[in-house]
């Protein structure tokens, strides 16, 4: 990848660009607008909210206030664990597409996993509306969100229309292996929310000396990793310097040698959520 715009390309055929532009905990309103704004400015084309971020609305008035043609952004959302099943499945979609003015979306995911004992079943059933959505017209490639490969795997059984991403927590110190490895072996493009363990990996001391040596910020270094990695990363900001500063990532390349340091991390911290444990 060389720059923003370079794509991963997922396995029915749609280029994604390679970061995208996170906006969970960016605050609906003037805030999460401007945030877009300025990270449309910044290069960005690949913008990632859902509907429980309840910036929808923000995201897509600052789309179309961009001047960007709609054809060249790459626009994600998710569907909210309380409106899953085929039929709240398809109402939640068709609220998303209104908050966000848009007539089709480029990617749908099921945010997480329904975990209980009847949740494969529920996660086939939401699967179906998502492939119906598929069919007709409304989004370009549909995919999963905090699955991991034992959820994943019973859903491949029914589906007819395999996933096209998975978008796990991922960063130093939480790199999911088993479910990364899964993904890949399936042709399924990892994504990875909070690269930067939502703020926490920031001030590490090894992290910060690696970075260092390569005169980048502990934010650049773990954004360039997850794309080393074969990751496409969603960085989150509200701070137009620091939108800009995480577009920094394709003039340096993190040696063998410090990709396997970084790798070897024990856990620093996160977002504390387990797919198979929260209750949300
Ligand atoms: P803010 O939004 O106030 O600028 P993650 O993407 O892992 O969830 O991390 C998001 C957190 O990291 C937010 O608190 C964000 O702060 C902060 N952040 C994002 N980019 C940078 C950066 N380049 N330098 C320092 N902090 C950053």
């Amino acid at each position: 990848m060389k720059s923003l715009t370079d794509a991963f390309r997922t396995n029915n055929g749609i280029d994604i660009p390679c970061v995208g532009f996170g906006t969970w905990q960016a605050p609906d309103g003037q805030v999460a607008a401007d945030a877009v704004k300025y990270a449309i400015e910044a290069g960005y084309r690949h913008i990632d909210t859902a509907a429980v971020y309840r910036n929808e609305k923000s995201v897509g008035r600052a789309i179309a206030e961009s001047g960007i043609d709609r054809k060249e952004l790459f626009i994600t959302t998710k569907l909210w664990n309380t409106k899953r099943g085929y039929d709240l499945a398809l109402q939640a979609f068709d609220r998303s597409l209104k908050e966000l003015e848009l007539d089709y979306v480029d990617l749908y995911l099921i945010h997480w996993p329904a975990n209980k004992a009847d949740g494969a079943k529920i996660n086939a059933d939401t699967w179906r509306a998502f492939e119906k959505l598929y069919k007709d017209g409304l989004v370009k490639a549909i995919g999963l969100s905090n699955f991991l490969a034992h959820h994943i795997e019973p859903l491949l059984d029914t589906a007819e229309i395999r996933p096209a991403v998975d978008q796990i927590e991922f960063h130093p110190g939480y790199m999911q292996i088993e479910t990364v490895d899964f993904c890949k072996a399936h042709d399924i493009i990892v994504e990875a929310w909070s690269p930067l363990g939502t703020g926490c990996l920031l001030d590490h001391p090894q992290l910060k000396e690696i970075a260092g040596r390569y005169g980048v910020s502990v934010a650049r270094l773990c954004i360039r990793w997850c794309l080393q990695n074969g990751t496409l990363p969603l960085p989150k900001s509200v701070t137009p310097q620091r939108i800009a500063e995480n577009t920094q990532v394709f003039n340096f390349t993190i040696s063998e040698a410090d990709m396997q340091t970084i790798n070897a991390l024990p856990y620093i911290g996160g977002s504390g959520f387990h797919p198979d444990k929260v209750e949300f």
